[in-house]
């Protein structure tokens, strides 16, 4: 009776499936998207990051937005899930929930998997990976727990199917993601694969580029909108201007790149391509002139402008050579926002001791009019710089703590006669 009722789910999964809709795409499935790893709720610039990655889901078509530790949960469809994928800027991969159980032991993980049918989520041709992170795991081994997890998986497709999914811990077609808290264990089946802040658009990577996602999520926390001007003097593969130049495009970060969750059963290529019409329907030309970028490195401006060929989005940008230090702002006011070098070599180090105070200057005597936002992981660059922080919010850079600083350049006694373009070389 048992495998008679198992038989006919099974059967329906399957038309349901052939129609390109599972069951649940007609309903709200629980979500959650992941922003940069490393990164605490607790933080003054998480919550600011969650705050803007909630509202970037709302206007997709999220609901019931919760944010948690590392992320936000929300409920939407799948076709939001798809939007998500797409059009989020901030978050880094859309995971599905697909259970949360008790439990207590190895055991209990291997039944919680081996409860969901599996097959109905993917073929299995497919190859998988499965992931395990945990807080306060009374378990003495993850691995263990990795490799219980897979054999539910196998087991379970081995019993429906009489086949089961080979394993590829490199490139898999599916992400399974597990979160064990104290006492609960949630599966996840990440729909995002790679993840989102690999765009798609970089062909060339410069010195410590900046996380895609991180640079959009900060472009937010400075209220910088399209239409205002924007300039990073020390921008290295350009990532906050492209970053910008995407948006005042319109361009969806995802429109270039393949996701996981085209190879879930529930995946409705037809309807996803529609999306994507959609969204390049939705693309402007950008208006020139006010988004700049500089470097002292030629090498760094063949980076660029490779990646802003890419992202497609060349025009947008302005490109200068030269040294930030006899940079000229390139309007009376504006944002600007950039990562200086760090300087891990002693030499390095010693260099960018002179080149602080003599920056600090320049946004005195060059910028009044314009805020700029410095994101560093020296906690003593305001002294460094000799100004003062009007703001400053804690962020992580990958597993490097940092600050973003915010300094207000108002116009004073260093007024000096207003400085004209850039003076360095335009490419
Ligand atoms: C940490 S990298 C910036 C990374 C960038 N945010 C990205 O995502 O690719 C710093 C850049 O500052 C540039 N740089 C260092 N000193 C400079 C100076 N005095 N003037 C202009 N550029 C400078 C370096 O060439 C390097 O490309």
């Amino acid at each position: 009776m048992a495998r008679q009722a198992e038989a006919e789910r099974e059967r329906r999964a399957k038309v349901i499936s052939a129609e390109g809709e599972y069951q649940a795409a007609a309903k709200l499935a629980e979500f959650t998207a992941r922003s940069a790893p490393g990164v605490r709720i607790a933080d003054v610039g998480e919550i600011g990051q969650m705050a803007a990655l909630a509202a970037e889901l709302r206007e997709l078509g999220a609901t019931a937005l919760d944010p948690t530790p590392g992320g936000v949960r929300f409920q939407a469809t799948p076709l939001v899930c798809c939007r998500a994928n797409l059009q989020s800027r901030i978050a880094s991969r859309i995971l599905w929930q697909i259970s949360c159980t008790p439990y207590r032991t190895e055991q209990d993980i291997y039944d919680a998997a081996m409860a969901i049918r599996w097959q109905e989520w993917f073929a299995p041709h497919r190859t998988i990976k499965v992931k395990v992170s945990a807080q306060q795991c009374p378990l003495r081994s993850l691995d263990f727990v990795t490799l219980r997890i897979k054999d539910a998986v196998c087991d379970r497709f081995q019993r429906a199917r009489g086949t089961r999914p080979s394993v590829d811990t490199h490139a898999p077609d599916i992400l399974i993601a597990a979160y064990l808290d104290r006492d609960t264990c949630t599966l996840y089946v990440d729909t995002s694969g790679e993840p989102l802040f690999k765009r798609g658009w970089r062909r060339s990577s410069g010195e410590a580029p900046l996380r895609e996602n991180l640079a959009a999520g900060i472009l937010h926390l400075t209220g910088w909108t399209p239409g205002t001007v924007l300039f990073d003097p020390l921008c290295g593969s350009g990532t906050f201007v492209i970053e910008a130049a995407l948006m005042a495009s319109r361009i969806a970060p995802g429109l270039g790149r393949r996701f996981a969750l085209e190879h879930l059963l529930l995946f409705d290529r037809g309807r996803f391509e529609s999306l994507r019409d959609e969204l390049r329907a939705a693309i402007v030309p950008p208006d020139r002139g006010l988004i700049h970028a500089a470097d002292r490195s030629e090498q760094a401006l063949r980076a660029v402008r490779a990646n802003l060929e890419a992202a497609g989005c060349a025009e947008a940008v302005t490109l200068h050579r030269g040294d930030a230090l006899q940079q000229l702002a390139p309007a009376d006011s504006g944002i600007l926002v950039t990562n200086p070098p760090y300087g891990h070599r002693m030499g390095d180090r010693e260099a960018l001791e002179a080149f602080y105070p003599l920056f600090g200057d320049r946004l005195k005597h060059r910028y009044f009019g314009w805020t700029a936002y410095i994101l560093t992981a020296d906690l003593k660059l305001p002294g460094k710089l000799r100004l003062a922080p009007a703001r400053r919010t804690p962020l992580f850079n990958g597993a490097i703590e940092c600050r973003l600083f915010e300094f207000r350049m108002v116009a004073g006694s260093h007024r000096k006669p207003r400085p004209g373009t850039a003076s360095s070389s335009t490419a």
